[in-house]
């Protein structure tokens, strides 16, 4: 389990003051910024793409975690990284060939990691923990920012964790997204989460640094 890592969601930013809201994140001391692409089918939703990456790309030097909720990742991967994705999250539902999705991922230089909705059980990451260098568990129905942490989420948080340990994979990140806020962040860490996404909590707050502050806190051992 690693220190705790705040990455921050733009889907709640305003965005046609994208620039401005990460400079601003930057200024919080956020430590990634969390880029929610969704396709309008693997989710009831559709949000941006490469090109807005990319030109986003400039704007800062924080990590982009980026987020793929879309049908067929595996084929538009290598777009995601030349426009500067640091990291990667795919879902495990889109990907029959996981296996090989993960191992893509990290031959284009990126950061694996596979994200499970929450109908997902823990056992889909089973067969390929050694390929990912993070497991997002979704703590929320994907689509759409805003909505309520699923308290029986963390009982997958520790499955996870559980068996990370087991097999000796100490880097592992165990990322949460969904409702994550002050409020709820102490009850994923303590289950062995590590990396926090939080879209509302943040863009709500009046106080960007001080929010941001107050999870990292709550979220330390
Ligand atoms: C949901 C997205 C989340 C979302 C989180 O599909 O993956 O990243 O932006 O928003 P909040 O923190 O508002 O639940
Ligand atoms: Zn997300």
């Amino acid at each position: 389990m690693g220190h705790p890592i705040i990455a921050p969601s733009i889907l709640a930013a305003d965005f046609s003051k994208l620039h401005e809201a990460l400079l601003a994140l930057e200024k919080a001391k956020a430590d990634w910024i969390h880029v929610d692409v969704m396709d309008g089918h693997f989710v009831p939703n559709l949000t941006i793409g490469p090109p807005v990456i990319k030109a986003l790309r400039p704007c800062t030097e924080l990590p982009f975690d980026v987020h793929l909720m879309i049908e067929n990742p595996e084929l538009s991967l290598n777009q995601y990284a030349e426009a500067g994705a640091d990291r990667i999250s795919v879902h495990a539902e889109t990907c029959p060939h996981l296996h090989r999705t993960l191992t893509q991922i990290r031959e284009l230089g990126c950061k694996s990691s596979v994200a499970l909705n929450p109908s997902t059980p823990a056992s889909a990451v089973e067969n390929v923990l050694h390929l990912a260098d993070m497991v997002l568990v979704m703590t929320v129905n994907p689509g759409f920012g805003g909505q309520s942490y699923i308290p029986e989420m963390t009982t997958k948080i520790r499955a996870i964790r559980d068996r990370a340990n087991q097999l000796g994979l100490t880097e592992l990140r165990i990322q949460v997204d969904g409702g994550i806020s002050p409020a709820t962040i102490a009850h994923a860490a303590k289950a062995g989460a590590d990396t926090f996404v939080a879209g509302s909590a943040i863009f709500k707050s009046n106080d960007y640094a001080a929010t941001i502050a107050q999870m990292k806190s709550k979220a330390s051992p």
